[in-house]
């Protein structure tokens, strides 16, 4: 079963061709040069550029896939969550040739697709279906996203924590900017830590109370603030003299690696299940895989790392997860092709 796949929920068009749960072609469109001068995402710039690169990214898939439109079984697109403004691009594009081809059409949630992620082979690769073992915990971080959910399987996936602010990636990216480090700020944090002292500045671990393995990452970028300004300064205010910033971005980056590692490994025991997968583009971070790995020694837990190009987003994983839903035995109905785009997921 050949399935064509769209995603363009954010900033990345991406189509894939996946057959049978192998990932026959992934190609990517990022348009973060396009939004970096401003320091984060425009709505509005990202939905233009989904339409002006979509047909061609599609066109690089089959190429790279060796296969014609023709062969295709069945298309899937994300619907929600996302910007909406951006998912209606992906989402009419599949949709169109679907129909075009009256061919089934599966709407998927991109949250469940970065879980679904971790249980794919690399490009290439057959589909192991051995490979993980499910349940599982899913600690999701991206930069929209910071979550952990018990995994079950295609459609069942229960949210466990949340962040109650910024998500793990949105802090990464904020925290960057008042670094004066470039977009996205995830990439650039980790490559300035390199060189820094994770113990230089004891940043604070933010706890809900009665709510342990929910997540709040405001508190943090107000310390970095004042850490790298002064105590009650503002963003507009000048560094401190002699600020280390690979030591802010060490010590930053090892609170929040820390935190998202203490929770997921305490939500995995509390589960009573024996693996914990990364997910989400903040889930390519060395030091959290490096933490993930060392909690999963010490604790007896088994560690999956989602491959890095299924990190950050993907079509794959959303012809993954509709592959992985049409072998369970789902026959999609009309009613999917109606559903509309939403920034809200399902799953929550
Ligand atoms: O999953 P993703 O591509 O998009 C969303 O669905 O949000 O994640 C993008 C986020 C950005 O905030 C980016 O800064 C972060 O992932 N990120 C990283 C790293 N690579 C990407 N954060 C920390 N360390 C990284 N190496
Ligand atoms: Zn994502």
């Amino acid at each position: 079963m050949l399935v064509l796949a769209a995603e363009s929920s954010c900033d990345e068009t991406a189509v894939a061709l996946v057959e049978d749960g192998r990932v026959l072609s992934s190609a990517v469109y990022s348009q973060v040069a396009r939004h970096a001068p401003f320091g984060g995402i425009v709505p509005d710039i990202a939905a233009r550029m989904h339409i002006e690169t979509v047909a061609e990214v599609a066109r690089r898939a089959f190429e790279e896939a060796e296969r014609t439109p023709d062969q295709v079984d069945a298309v899937a697109a994300t619907y929600a969550p996302g910007l909406v403004n951006c998912l209606v691009v992906g989402l009419s594009w599949a949709r169109a040739f679907a129909v075009a081809r009256g061919l089934p059409f599966l709407a998927v949630d991109h949250l469940e697709a970065h879980v679904y992620g971790c249980l794919m082979s690399p490009l290439g690769d057959p589909l192991d279906p051995d490979k993980v073992e499910l349940p599982l915990v899913a600690l999701l971080v991206s930069g929209g996203h910071t979550a952990i959910y018990r995994y079950e399987g295609p459609g069942r996936m229960t949210r466990l924590a949340r962040t109650v602010d910024d998500a793990a990636g949105e802090a990464f990216d904020k925290v960057a900017v008042l670094l004066g480090l470039g977009y996205p700020g995830g990439p650039e944090i980790e490559r300035a830590a390199r060189e820094g002292d994770p113990k230089a500045f004891d940043f604070p671990r933010g706890r809900i109370k009665r709510r342990p393995l929910d997540f709040s990452f405001s508190g943090l970028k107000t310390a970095v603030l004042y850490a790298t300004r002064g105590q009650n300064k503002k963003r507009d205010d000048p560094l401190l003299p002699g600020l280390s910033i690979p030591d802010v971005a060490a010590s930053f980056q090892e609170s929040v690696c820390r935190t998202l590692i203490d929770h997921a490994v305490k939500a995995t025991l509390e589960q009573d299940v024996a693996t914990l997968a990364l997910a989400g583009g903040v889930a390519r971070n060395g030091r959290l895989r490096e933490l993930a790995l060392a909690a999963g020694d010490k604790k007896g837990l088994d560690i999956v790392l989602c491959e890095p190009a299924y990190c950050t987003d993907n079509a794959a994983m959303i012809g993954g997860l509709a592959c992985a839903r049409l072998a369970g035995g789902e026959a999609p109905d009309r009613g999917q092709l109606a559903l509309g785009a939403s920034s809200k997921s399902q799953v929550g």
